[in-house]
């Protein structure tokens, strides 16, 4: 506790991995809390929970509470998990995919993921994952981070098909962008077009600075 009153005044690490995935995993006490960050962008907790929590309220906790299944892309620590179960109080099936097996070490170890009863790890490839699932969810958030990059496939037309037909009617996407350069701001309003007929999208820019976030309903 002496850690987490000291990192109000300057960070202290608590943990540190080199990582072929994300460069390196970090596990700080930052302004009294704990966080999850890669080489270059913060991974858990902090700002990234109070990014995915701005799209959960985009979309609606009561709505939220009514959903029976979540497909989660990306689960790092976990933290949006966590602000589901305890702030959204969703009491439905969580789902989680994340490529890497230390991060989920981590999630355990630091963050105790392992004490949420209703979730399942599913240690794959996202990409691979939504190929193979024969289920379909209310809401799938996809937030999957390499550092600061974001994988090729999350933005072309076959993967997007896949969740699209992954997604139950009046269900819900969460997707979290990060848009630092013109060409990123370009490939989200390609992104964006693709989505018409029976889709209600919406983009929230600019959160927290650098994050860009979709929520696209598939209309009944
Ligand atoms: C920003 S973090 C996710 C944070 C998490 N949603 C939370 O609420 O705390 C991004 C995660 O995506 C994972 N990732 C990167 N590429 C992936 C892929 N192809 N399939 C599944 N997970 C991937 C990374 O290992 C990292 O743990």
């Amino acid at each position: 506790m002496v850690r987490k009153l000291f990192s109000y005044f300057i960070p202290i690490n608590v943990y540190k991995k080199n990582s072929a995935i994300s460069k390196s995993l970090e596990v700080t006490w930052n302004n009294g809390e704990l966080v999850l960050d890669s080489k270059s962008t913060n991974y858990s907790y902090g700002s990234l929970q109070r990014i995915l929590r701005k799209g959960l309220k985009y979309i609606g906790f009561e709505r939220i509470r009514t959903f029976e299944s979540v497909l989660l892309l990306g689960v790092a620590g976990g933290s949006v998990i966590k602000t589901l179960v305890d702030e959204v109080q969703f009491k439905g099936k969580i789902t989680g995919v994340e490529i890497d097996e230390a991060v989920i070490k981590i999630a355990n170890e630091y963050f105790e993921l392992y004490k949420i009863p209703n979730i399942e790890i599913v240690i794959d490839d996202a990409f691979e994952y939504v190929l193979k699932t024969k289920k379909t969810y209310d809401l799938i958030i996809i937030d999957i981070f390499q550092d600061t990059n974001m994988p090729n496939f999350l933005f072309e037309d076959f993967f997007i098909n896949r969740i699209n037909s992954l997604l139950n009617l009046n269900g819900f996407i969460l997707f979290n962008t990060m848009v630092i350069s013109k060409l990123q701001e370009d490939r989200n309003l390609l992104y964006k077009s693709k989505f018409k007929g029976n889709y209600s999208l919406r983009m929230y820019p600019k959160v927290e600075v650098h994050n860009e976030l979709f929520t696209i309903k598939k209309l009944a």
